[in-house]
């Protein structure tokens, strides 16, 4: 049974990761999606949130599972019998990124390869930090997001609205 890792912060999850789960889904019998607890990132959404807001849009993906972490990928692999990590890109620089990050997992966990799917074309421009601004200054991010996100988009932006009244 061949499982994959989709590793990220997904603060929030998007179309863009929503769309390569579609796909890789199609390719693994089975996908943890490994939501990371990063104590170096300030998250708009708590980890339980976002693990949520993720369950809520793959409804649809019936061999996708959503866990958070923290620590080391290469041991949440071992300890999911997992052997390979998906990750998007969307550019160059992306891959500059990445290439790095998969290569250090590989001296790490050497039975381990990293799997990269190049972004749909229709979401290359949007990430989570693009999506959070734009959501928050009162942008309309319908279609970039799964609807879960939406809303739970609009419910943080009446939050921080009331709290600067
Ligand atoms: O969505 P992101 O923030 O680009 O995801 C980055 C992530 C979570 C994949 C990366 O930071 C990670 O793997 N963190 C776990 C810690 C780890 O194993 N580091 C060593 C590999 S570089």
């Amino acid at each position: 049974m061949a499982i994959a890792v989709y590793p990220g912060s997904f603060d929030p999850v998007t179309m863009g990761h929503i769309d390569i789960l579609e796909r890789t889904s199609q390719v693994f019998d089975k996908i943890v999606v490994a939501v990371v607890h990063n104590v170096t990132k300030e998250a708009l959404f708590t980890l339980d949130e976002r693990v949520d807001l993720i369950k809520k849009s793959i409804q649809h993906l019936p061999n996708v599972e959503v866990e958070c972490f923290n620590g080391l990928l290469a041991d949440f692999l071992r300890a999911r019998d997992a052997t390979v990590i998906i990750r998007g890109l969307r550019s160059i620089t992306d891959f500059e990124y990445e290439s790095h990050m998969s290569m250090m997992n590989k001296s790490l966990l050497p039975d381990i390869d990293t799997v990269f799917i190049m972004s749909n074309p229709c979401y290359i421009f949007i990430s989570s930090s693009g999506i959070k601004e734009a959501a928050l200054l009162g942008g309309d991010v319908s279609g970039l997001v799964p609807a879960a996100v939406e809303k739970g988009l609009q419910e943080k932006l009446q939050r921080y609205l009331f709290k600067t009244k």
